[in-house]
Parts: structure tokens; sequence; C-alpha cells
């Protein structure tokens, strides 16, 4: 059975969801260690709820090396095949992506590489498009810039709020995520210069 280590830093509804779907068997892998940079997370304490082991590791005032010096510690001893970011907010350096090559997935509320950052449903309503929805991809030295595992689109409608249109991506961000992760398990996405194989 793989192993999925989550890092989270606030609500986990994302996580919940790679959860439920492990409990079910529709992602075969078991979640063997949540993490989270923010003591406080909602996630961390529905992950404790749900009996799988926990980490609080608090990332403010300790340098960014050092930080993920200690993330690798952790998820190796877990032994985790397969990262998942789920809305961990903090870049990733070389010291956690050279321990776990082309294993580190995030979501992000956008089709990349439009809108990367924060507030990316508020991006795409001040620019005015008419479609964005959300991306997987794997995690490189950049801010949502590594390679793309798969994307869903959602219609931007006229009357909608920063609120009522990141409701509608997050909706797709679950299904998106599950659909990413199994497909990364199964060995289906392999890369050449950014493109699937
Ligand atoms: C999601 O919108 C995700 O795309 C972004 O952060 C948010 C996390 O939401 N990276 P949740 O904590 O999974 O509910």
């Amino acid at each position: 059975m793989k192993r999925l280590g989550i890092l989270l830093s606030g609500r986990g509804s994302n996580f919940e969801k790679i959860a439920e779907n492990c409990r079910s068997g529709a992602i075969p892998a078991e979640i063997a260690v949540v993490i989270s940079n923010v003591p406080d997370a909602k996630g961390l304490e529905t992950a404790r709820a749900l009996g799988l082991p926990t980490v609080s590791l608090p990332s403010k005032g300790v340098e960014r090396a050092d930080y993920d010096r200690r993330l690798a510690a952790i998820l190796l001893e877990h032994r985790v095949d397969l990262i998942c970011l789920a809305g961990f907010m903090r870049l990733i350096g070389p010291e956690l992506l050279t321990v776990f090559p082309q294993q580190i997935l995030n979501i992000h509320p956008s089709l990349l590489p439009a809108f990367p950052g924060l507030n990316a449903q508020r991006q795409a309503l001040e620019y005015g498009v008419k479609v964005t929805g959300c991306t997987v991809h794997f995690v490189d030295k950049g801010l949502d810039t590594g390679p793309i595992v798969a994307q869903k689109a959602v219609f931007v409608h006229e009357n909608d709020t920063e609120r009522t249109l990141s409701e509608r991506i997050l909706v797709q961000e679950h299904l998106l995520y599950t659909e990413a992760i199994r497909d990364v398990l199964a060995g289906r996405v392999t890369y050449k210069n950014r493109r699937n194989l």
C-alpha cells in the first residue's frame, strides 16, 4: 500500500476528501502522516479526529532550509511515497525537493500558469476572465510553476463573488486531486520537458 504525506496550513477540505477516498479505496493508498505548519489549523484537528498520525511543526521564526530539513526527516520517518500539499502556504526548497524528487503534488485554484500565488480566485475575477478552474501540478522551487498533472475548467458567472467562485472551484478541486493522485500512483504520469508522455 502506497503511503501519502499531507501538508496543510488551514481548513483542510482537500485533505478530508483525500482521506475519505483513501478509506473507501478510491485512492489506493493510506495517509501515513498529516503535518501542519500552523498549530491550530482546522485540518490538523480533523486529522486527529480521524485517528491519523499528525505532526504540528510550527514554521514561525524557523529558517526555511532548516524547516524543510525537518519536514523531510518526518516524511522519511513515516515512509511516505507521495507528498500532497493541501493548502500548505509555504514555498518548498531544495532540502525537501531533492529528497522527494517528482513526488510532491500541489493543488492550485486557477488554470496555471494564469494567476499563481495568493487569492487566485480574486485575481481571476479582477482580470475578468470567463473561464478559470484548478490545477494539480508537481512542485518545483517556483511559486506554482511545476509540471502540470491535471486541470479542470470552471466558468465564471456574471454575478460571481470571490466566495461563490471559490466554492464552485473547490467542488472541482476535490474531484481533480483524487484523479491526479490515482494517476500519479499508477505511474501514468511521466514527463519530458513538462509534457506528459
Ligand atoms: C484550496 O483552494 C487550494 O487550491 C489552495 O488552498 C485551498 C485550500 O483549501 N492551495 P482546503 O484547506 O483544502 O479546504
